[in-house]
């Protein structure tokens, strides 16, 4: 009788799994003999934790090409989401007007319904084409007067789309409105350089093409951009005020950071230096491709936001993240068959991103995305065809 098969993690879209084996490492050296509270005290050890921080900050600021170079805009937040909400609520106020792709991730879209609902802000959303891409004219077109800000994904969650921000960037920047971008699909993968792509802040995760931990993430915060803080407490600077301090990064962090993290998330970022980001896409890329090269034969799966339902190969403005769904079963039906007869790990649904199912027409039951890591290879990739191949074939 043959063992359990092995598992097979094609998830790495939701986080990456497995860390580089130096991720664990970095973190377990600095949680036994470095862990203490950053910057809050005088004595060596605090000394050094809080060099370790700021030493990342300043990897952080050259890594996102932030035109500030200064590193203290480099903050700290938990996750994606965490860095999302800070800057939306931070740099919203009454009557402005947002937009936003449909292809965004709730962490951006319900925000906006939540100020939209305090009646503080109006947002638009705009649609995308079948290639799951948005045109920048559509963004044009629904900016008014009172629009203060343009939110967007740098590449789908769905399809792994990757978006026009360039474009959007240069009509920000000529139209004088904000341009928040959310780098969470994308940032350890593609270059993410706000000077290029002209964007003000961006959101970042640690945790997923950046190997960190999770619990890692954080804002990149422009030299133009005047953010409030949107909580307060304890900083270990200026104690004696019951203000928080107006100075970055402390006006946009409060309390303890997560430096076991931060250190975790400092490894990640070598190990992605060391391989570099266009060694880590190229192989994904492969693996994405040969997935699609082995599935483009089993005509009821259709592959979604590609612009055909049975492509051969990634397109050129596409992360290795694909979404299928097989004709007369839920995706969530698809994922129990691949995990309980295959051990293969894939995310169903609507992956966070609604409206982006609404947009190519797999809402309500979503997709079934898979999501190559670097870790994973051409092997796991036949084995997943071979199960696609048993249940579609
Ligand atoms: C496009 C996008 N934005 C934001 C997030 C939220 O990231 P986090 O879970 O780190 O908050 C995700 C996570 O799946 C995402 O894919």
């Amino acid at each position: 009788m043959p063992g359990p098969k092995p598992l097979i993690y094609f998830d790495n879209a939701s986080t990456s799994f497995p860390k580089p084996a130096a991720v664990a490492e970095a973190m377990g050296d600095f949680l036994s003999h470095r862990a203490v509270n950053p910057g809050r005290s005088g004595f060596d050890l605090s000394l050094e934790a809080g060099r370790m921080v700021d030493q990342v900050r300043g990897r952080l600021d050259r890594f996102f090409n932030n035109p500030a170079a200064d590193p203290d805009r480099a903050v700290f937040t938990a996750n994606a989401t965490a860095a999302l909400n800070l800057s939306l609520q931070g740099l919203c106020s009454p009557g402005d007007h947002v937009v936003a792709p449909v292809l965004d991730h709730n962490s951006v879209l319900r925000p906006l319904t939540m100020l939209q609902k305090a009646g503080i802000i109006t947002f638009d959303l705009v649609p995308c084409d079948e290639r799951g891409r948005v045109d920048p004219a559509a963004i044009a077109a629904v900016i008014g007067p009172l629009t203060r800000l343009v939110v967007m994904t740098h590449a789908s969650n769905v399809c792994g789309a990757v978006q026009p921000i360039a474009e959007v960037g240069a009509l920000c920047r000529d139209r004088g409105i904000l341009f928040l971008l959310d780098a969470a699909q994308t940032a350890g993968l593609i270059p993410v350089d706000m000077t290029a792509l002209q964007v003000d802040l961006v959101a970042f995760t640690g945790h997923k093409s950046m190997l960190g931990p999770t619990g890692t993430g954080g804002l990149i915060v422009g030299p133009d951009v005047d953010i409030p803080s949107t909580h307060s407490g304890g900083t270990g600077v200026r104690s004696a005020s019951l203000e928080h301090p107006d100075e970055f990064p402390w006006r946009l962090e409060a309390g303890t950071l997560n430096t076991v993290g931060i250190a975790g998330l400092a490894a990640g970022m070598d190990w992605v230096a060391a391989k570099g980001i266009d060694t880590i896409l190229e192989h994904e890329r492969g693996l994405a491709d040969r997935f699609l090269a082995g599935i483009a034969g089993l005509k009821k799966i259709e592959v979604h936001g590609c612009g055909h339902p049975h492509p051969t190969a990634l397109g050129a403005n596409h992360l290795p993240v694909i979404s299928i769904s097989v004709a007369g079963r839920p995706a969530e039906q698809v994922g129990l068959f691949l995990d309980t007869d295959w051990n293969i790990a894939v995310r169903t649904g609507l992956q966070c991103a609604p409206l982006a199912h609404q947009a190519m027409g797999t809402a309500p039951s979503g997709s079934v995305r898979f999501s190559f890591g670097f870790f994973n290879t051409p092997a796991e990739v036949d084995v997943a065809v071979t199960a696609l191949e048993d249940l579609a074939g």
